[in-house]
């Protein structure tokens, strides 16, 4: 695999939308998909319909254990605490680097924001090109990465299942596929500047797991149209459906449109996953649900073409997945 790509935003813009409520996404035990398989299925049911309704949840109960999970934001909060030489070693606007840095919002996305952004699955693959400073943070953000691949692997799992796909459906490809980290670093809001650290978009691949040090994240569920602050259970992890999961499902389920605003009352650090297909596999709907019915609602298309994507839209607020609807869509 060739060890040069990495996008500016991992992301594709929408519209700036409405104003904040306060409803909260559901809080899945992910332990009992290894439990009998009565008490799976219902699990499953419960992955299913947090997926169709709202586009997102909560997990707890998912085997990272607590030391992993602050040992990877101590890694990131570390590294963004180092002077600048050590970061802007990092810095590029080329999005096809296996690892970048910054501090600016030339993806037209990032605000408030600096980041840090590199792959992790297959860790031997990436793991070179990650910071040696702090001295911790391979090691750290190593055992977290694989950690939550794992996780992806067993939520994967669920949701296809969830969707009537066979058990195993994609698994090979899942196992190898892409892990994308976005290690993102947000200032204390202060009442001279925007609230908003990282503007409304969907993220590409099938799945996001995120990771927060406090709360900051909001979401779009789909049967509404306002913002949902997502609290930030200690322990738990957030998972949203992304722009590919929308095309394999054939639109049964839509990706998430999420933003983060600043926290009013400390500066902010999250850690997003993203899981999908490897570099150049395309991803397209799923032929078990298309029929006369449900006529293939998007084109087929690999991270490639998202790459190649971005840069021709960079002022004109379009999802990706908006960019591969059919005109039977
Ligand atoms: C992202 C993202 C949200 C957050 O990195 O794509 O949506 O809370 N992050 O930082
Ligand atoms: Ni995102």
């Amino acid at each position: 695999m060739p060890a040069c790509f990495l996008p500016a935003s991992m992301a594709s813009k929408v519209v700036q939308p409405l104003l904040s409520s306060s409803r909260t996404s559901p809080v899945i035990n992910l332990g009992r998909l290894s439990k009998d398989p009565a008490t799976r299925a219902l699990a499953i049911q419960d992955i299913a319909r947090a997926c169709r309704e709202q586009g997102c949840f909560q997990v707890v109960n998912h085997g990272v254990s607590k030391s992993i999970m602050k040992g990877a934001l101590e890694a990131a909060s570390e590294f963004f605490n180092l002077s600048p030489e050590h970061k802007e070693i990092f810095a590029s606007t080329d999005i096809r680097r296996p690892i970048r840095y910054d501090t600016s919002s030339r993806d037209g996305i990032s605000k408030a924001r600096s980041f840090l952004k590199h792959y992790a699955n297959p860790l031997e693959n990436w793991v070179q090109y990650w910071p040696v400073h702090p001295p911790t943070y391979r090691k750290k953000m190593g055992d977290y990465a694989v950690e939550i691949q794992r996780v992806s692997m067993q939520l994967m799992d669920a949701i296809l299942q969830g969707l009537g796909l066979e058990p195993l459906y994609l698994q090979e490809k899942l196992e190898n596929g892409i892990q994308f980290l976005a290690l993102n670093n947000y200032p204390q809001f202060s009442h001279r500047g925007d609230k908003v650290g990282l503007a409304p978009h969907s993220d590409y691949g099938f799945l996001t797991i995120l990771l927060q040090s406090s709360p900051g994240l909001e979401v779009m569920p789909h049967d509404d149209n306002t913002w949902t602050a997502v609290p930030a259970i200690p322990g738990a992890l957030h998972v949203h459906i992304g722009d590919h999961l929308e095309v394999l499902s054939n639109g049964h389920l839509k990706s998430l449109v999420h933003r983060a605003v600043l926290n009013p009352d400390e500066a902010r650090i999250s850690i997003a996953s993203i899981h999908g297909l490897t570099m150049d596999e395309k991803v397209r709907c799923a032929e078990e649900l298309v029929d006369e019915e449900h006529p293939e609602m998007y084109r087929e298309s690999s991270f490639q073409d998202f790459l190649d994507f971005l840069p021709s839209n960079i002022n004109n607020y379009k999802r990706f997945v908006e960019s591969l609807k059919t005109d039977r869509a």
